[in-house]
């Protein structure tokens, strides 16, 4: 070899994903959840490249700066797709017996979700439904759900529990989302939702339900350290704003971080009182008031909007989520998984975000990815795609991340990476 001249060894790497017409980035949002503008900044590289070993992600670049550097055991050619992090689905109720397509039926023919539960319709049938499951058949169905999920290009979902209700139920759900997290590939994240509703053995004393809550439910929930947040679903009828301040002081107590169902079908107040415990999140937020989304902006409350409810409830009304990008308030959104809004596609999600609420796709990616992971106390480690974080990627089928929300009602998935594997071929399970 001539002096000065020297031979450029390449690293071989498990996987090189190259030649992707975009690499979506989301770098920089770690730290903070993406604001207002930040949220169109993907950080997009065109004809990119990713290296990933040991399930973690080594490189990210153009593909021209990345293949003299690196050799692939396996690669994947991503021309003309693009190349993102795994979805992160913030909001499931995702373990449940049972369906209610009966009660599909009478909302389409003008009955109410309120009135439904009211007669002990709703999450109470679900909570009958689930009570009589056992465990395994539970994480059989859920099992069902999640690779479903990983087909749609989610890699990290949320996933409460609230179909229960009673100590042991609860537990028994939580059990089932424990096992999932070690037998799924997803990472499944649990949140305590025993304040879900008030169960029919409590329908005259709420009180007593919450004093259940507070000194067996939570206590058991913590020490057994299943779940990591605790979620009240506040709400005219359910929970009021003291019971809810009470749950949720009582599970911050037990070091379970807060997050709420807030103003979903009421102005109550479920906005302030996020803001006020510094809860990580809060959903829904249609009928939030303009002091609450200040507040929220104020205290970095993130709002997980769900308009896949909406859409489901068939009232027409969504979040007003351009009052909330324009406000500074984080933004994520999630599929709100259950049996009354009964998808497992945040693909789905976007595209209705798009129509329904006026978020450009560039927004809706932010908000199912980075921002998302935020509400999880994730954000370090999963929702872009930055040298160190977990390889959680999926590849689209399309050839610019406008496509997400335009093209719909298809799968646009046709590879995903978790934990640097390749869990998901031409949109099906390995
Ligand atoms: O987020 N709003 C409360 N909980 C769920 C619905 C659960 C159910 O209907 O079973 C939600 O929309
Ligand atoms: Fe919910």
């Amino acid at each position: 070899m001539k002096k000065g001249e020297r031979k450029v060894s390449k690293k071989t790497v498990d996987l090189l994903i190259e030649n992707a017409s975009e690499v979506i980035t989301l770098r920089g949002g770690s730290q903070k959840p993406l604001l207002g503008e930040q949220m169109k900044n993907l950080e997009i590289i065109r004809d990119g490249s990713v290296a990933i070993n040991e399930g973690k992600i080594v490189c990210v670049g153009k593909t021209s700066v990345l293949r003299p550097k690196f050799e692939g055991e396996e690669t994947i050619d991503a021309s003309e797709k693009v190349v993102m992090p795994g979805f992160v689905d913030p909001h499931t109720h995702l373990v449940f017996a049972g369906s209610r397509e009966d009660e599909f039926e009478m909302r389409i023919q003008g009955s109410m979700y309120m009135k439904i539960l009211e007669e002990g319709g709703g999450i109470l049938k679900t909570v009958r439904e689930t009570r009589k499951a056992g465990g395994d058949e539970l994480t059989e169905h859920c099992k069902e759900t999640l690779d479903l999920m990983l087909e749609h290009g989610t890699t990290t979902v949320e996933a409460k529990s609230g179909y229960g209700l009673t100590t042991k139920e609860e537990i028994k759900c939580l059990e089932v989302l424990k096992t999932l997290n070690k037998e799924h590939p997803i990472d499944v994240v649990p949140t305590f939702l025993g304040a879900h509703a008030v169960p029919p053995e409590y329908k005259d004393n709420a009180d007593e339900y919450i004093d259940l809550l507070v000194n067996e439910m939570i206590p058991a929930v913590a020490s057994h350290k299943l779940a990591e947040f605790c979620d009240v679903f506040c709400e005219k009828g359910i929970f009021n704003l003291t019971q809810s301040k009470t749950i949720l002081q009582a599970g911050k107590q037990q070091g379970l971080t807060p997050k709420i169902h807030a103003d979903e079908m009421t102005k109550l107040g479920g906005a302030e009182l996020a803001a006020e415990l510094e809860a990580v999140s809060a959903s829904h937020l249609l009928f939030a008031s303009n002091g609450g989304l200040r507040a929220l902006a104020e205290k970095d409350v993130i709002a997980v909007l769900l308009p896949g409810a909406s859409f489901s409830l068939m009232t027409g009304r969504y979040a007003d989520a351009r009052k909330m990008i324009r406000w500074g308030v984080p933004v994520a959104l999630g599929t709100d998984y259950n049996p009354s809004c009964w998808t497992e596609s945040q693909q789905t999600i976007i595209m209705l975000a798009c129509r329904q609420m006026k978020m450009v796709p560039a927004e809706t990616i932010a908000a199912s990815t980075i921002n998302a992971a935020h509400t999880l106390n994730r954000a370090r480690v999963v929702g872009s795609l930055e040298t160190g974080k977990k390889a959680d990627v999926a590849i689209l089928n399309v050839p610019n991340h406008r496509f997400l929300g335009y093209r719909f009602g298809t799968n646009l998935v046709d590879r995903v990476i978790k934990n640097g594997k390749l869990v998901v071929n031409d949109g099906k399970m390995t």
